[in-house]
């Protein structure tokens, strides 16, 4: 039974354009699962991170609801959005937006002592365990320009998963990374969620789309379909990839 842990009803979002309005969504429904690995895919401009944004409250919709932990996130004052972001959701972008002047160390534990939920060693701890995790431990005192994009996008992501966050959010996490550290920042995403992690996450990837349990596909605003996969095994990638492809062909993608 699927456990909904955060939704949303008539989602629209518009932003002032040209003296008019430019509706980008428009009356969005949508139920995140739980545990759940669901990407959004679409064109560009279609809408996605602006959906991503939306659900996440990193932006406001302008009409609808957004559903999380029995409140609706749309209507909330933005010291309370701003608390939620923090407690209960993670984010990772596609440029890393690592602190410069910061070690990949510090860039993970300041998160975690902001948060203030556990203590100094606590937090080290933590640190130490995500990066070797994220195979970043052996050049955790470099900072980021010292690094790989690849190497960064690791970090970022140690980063995002310190707090335990109730849903991870991700933005083409891997649309800056070469072939080899998709697959590895891809890697961890999928093994975050086999220990529980919820991921919601936007991609033009179709072999980032294939570690989703649940495939959106939004046009012009608009969820026009869903697939729903079994788990991700990479021993089926290339069956999974057929089933995807046909799937996003048969909506134009
Ligand atoms: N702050 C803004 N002000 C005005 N228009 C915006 C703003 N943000 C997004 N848009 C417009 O909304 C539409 C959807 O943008 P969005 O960034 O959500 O698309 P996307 O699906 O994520 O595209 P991509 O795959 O290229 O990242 C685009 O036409 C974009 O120009
Ligand atoms: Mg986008």
């Amino acid at each position: 039974m699927n456990h909904t842990i955060l939704s949303a009803k008539n989602l629209c979002k518009s932003f002032a354009h040209n003296g008019g309005q430019l509706h980008v969504l428009s009356h969005v429904n949508f139920e995140l699962y739980e545990g759940e690995f669901t990407v959004i895919m679409g064109a560009s401009g279609s809408g996605k991170s602006t959906l991503l944004y939306a659900l996440s409250g990193m932006d406001r919709a302008t009409a609808g609801e957004v559903f999380y932990g029995g409140k609706d996130i749309v209507k909330m004052k933005e010291k309370e959005l701003a608390k939620l972001r923090y407690t209960d959701f993670g984010f990772i972008f596609q440029q890393m937006h690592l602190v410069s002047n910061l070690t990949l160390f510090e860039n993970v534990a300041v998160s975690g002592y902001l948060a203030k939920r556990k203590s100094a060693n606590e937090v080290k701890r933590r640190t130490d365990e995500l990066l070797e995790k994220m195979s970043v431990s052996q050049i955790k005192t470099h900072l980021p320009s010292q690094v790989s994009g690849g190497e960064q996008q690791r970090c970022a992501v140690a980063r995002a998963v310190i707090n335990e966050p109730k849903v991870l959010f991700a933005d083409e996490p891997t649309g800056a990374l070469n072939r080899k550290n998709t697959t590895d920042v891809l890697d961890l995403l999928t093994e975050l969620n086999r220990e529980g992690q919820c991921v919601l996450m936007v991609t033009h990837d179709l072999r980032a789309a294939l570690r989703g349990k649940r495939i959106l596909y939004l046009e012009d605003g608009k969820i026009i379909g869903e697939l729903t996969l079994p788990e991700y095994r990479s021993a089926d990638e290339k069956a999974r990839e057929t089933q995807v492809n046909a799937w996003l062909t048969s909506l134009e993608w």
